[in-house]
Parts: structure tokens; C-alpha cells; sequence
């Protein structure tokens, strides 16, 4: 339960603000929505209903990086599953669902590779998806009986972290170590070049991590 809600609450929040230091615009958008509705230099659970944007930018990492990218490891059919395409899966099959390949197919998301969180807001002509196991094109936490407990938990912790962390700095490129999307696959998706960039707080300090 703590592995499981501890690594993959890090891994998104590295994989979305390396998406924010490649994609300058939608770190600013971002900012310009945490700057109209957060008081007291913090966010509540109730300002976090008021940020379409900042839910579109976890939604869309959700998409293009799926910390869990293979749900389970491994389901086994008790019976006979007959799929709408005609394929069987015989019983006593293991089997599992590839979130990662769902996301990224271009049948299904236009444009799959590219980082668009407007594609999950209103406003903008997009759709509001629900990540939480009812759509099946975006089911990063899983659907169904073994679908993951700490979603909401999950999706609070990383809103409250990114919140915090772009509405008090600003998030640029380190030129001597360039941001690289490249995945590797452990227990969940990583990156494979750990998120190095510059930092300047918005009350002028700044430093590199
Ligand atoms: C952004 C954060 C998170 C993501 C992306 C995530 C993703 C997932 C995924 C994909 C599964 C497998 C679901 C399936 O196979 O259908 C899962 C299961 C699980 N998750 Fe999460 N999770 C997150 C946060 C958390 C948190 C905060 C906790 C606990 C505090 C947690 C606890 C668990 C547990 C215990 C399971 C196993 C459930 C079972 O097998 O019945 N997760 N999670």
C-alpha cells in the first residue's frame, strides 16, 4: 500500500513537470490559473475544484506517461472470454491490460505523442474524460474490482504538490542537462534520465535540482 501510493505520486509529478519545462506555454497558462484562484500562497480542496486547467495537465501526463502502464501484471480468465472483435480468450489465460498502448493509439487519441492537456478541457473544445475507471481509452488507475483504492488520494497529492511547485517557481531547461522523455520500465514507468532543471523562485532566489 505505501510503495504503491509513494512511487507512483513521485513518478507523475516528475513526469508532469518535465512536460512544464518542455512546454513553456502550458507552464504559463498553468500559472496564470494558480495566480487567479490561489489565496494564502496555498490551495484547498476547494480551490481545487476551481483549476480545469491544472486537473487537463495530470490528466494529459496521465495519458502520455501511465505510471502503471500494464495495470496488474497479470489477470487470469476463469472462463471462455468472447471480445467484440471475435477473438477468444480461452479460459484460464493469463492476461494483461497495456494502458500504455490504449493511450497512445492513434484510432483512439489524436495526435497520441503530443503533449495537449487542452484536449481535456472544455473551454477549449476538449472533452472532460474521467480518469477513474469508467473510460476505458484513459483508465491509468485500472477499472473494475482490483481498480486502485488510492486514486483520489492520488490525484489530491499530485494537484496539491504542482500547485505548489509552479505557483512559487519558475521551471526551465538546464542546457547542460536537457530534459530526455525516455521510459524505462520497473515496477512502474520511470524516466529513464532522472528530471534535472533550472528553478528560480518567483521571490527572485533560484537554484538548480
Ligand atoms: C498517481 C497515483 C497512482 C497511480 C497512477 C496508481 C495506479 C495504480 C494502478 C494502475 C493499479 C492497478 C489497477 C488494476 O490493475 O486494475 C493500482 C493498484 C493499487 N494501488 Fe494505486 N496508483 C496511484 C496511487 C495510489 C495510492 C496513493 C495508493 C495508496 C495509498 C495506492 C494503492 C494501490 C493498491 C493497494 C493497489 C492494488 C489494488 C488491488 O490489487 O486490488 N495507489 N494503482
Amino acid at each position: 500500500m505505501v510503495f504503491r501510493g509513494t512511487d507512483t505520486i513521485a513518478l507523475l509529478t516528475e513526469w508532469l513537470m518535465a512536460e512544464l519545462v518542455l512546454n513553456q506555454g502550458v507552464q504559463y497558462k498553468l500559472r496564470y490559473e494558480l495566480d487567479n484562484v490561489m489565496s494564502n500562497h496555498c490551495v484547498s480542496d476547494a480551490e481545487l475544484m476551481k483549476l480545469p486547467y491544472l486537473q487537463a495537465v495530470i490528466k494529459e501526463t496521465l495519458r502520455v506517461h501511465p505510471p502503471g502502464p500494464l495495470l496488474s501484471w497479470a489477470r487470469l480468465s476463469t472462463d471462455n472470454v468472447h471480445l467484440n472483435n471475435g477473438m477468444v480468450i480461452p479460459a484460464n489465460t493469463t492476461a494483461m491490460v497495456n494502458m500504455w498502448a490504449i493511450t497512445h493509439n492513434s484510432k483512439i487519441w489524436e495526435r497520441p505523442h503530443s503533449f495537449e492537456p487542452e484536449r481535456f478541457l472544455l473551454s477549449a473544445g476538449g472533452s472532460n474524460v474521467d480518469v477513474r475507471g469508467s473510460d476505458l481509452r484513459l483508465a491509468p488507475f485500472g477499472a473494475g474490482r482490483r481498480a486502485c483504492p488510492g486514486m483520489n488520494l492520488g490525484m489530491v497529492t499530485v494537484s496539491q504538490l504542482v500547485a505548489k511547485l509552479v505557483y512559487h517557481y519558475d521551471w526551465i531547461q538546464d542546457m547542460d542537462r536537457p530534459v530526455d522523455l525516455a521510459e524505462v520500465l520497473k515496477l512502474s514507468c520511470e524516466m529513464k534520465e532522472p528530471l534535472c532543471a533550472k528553478v528560480f523562485s518567483r521571490n527572485v532566489v533560484s537554484a538548480t535540482i
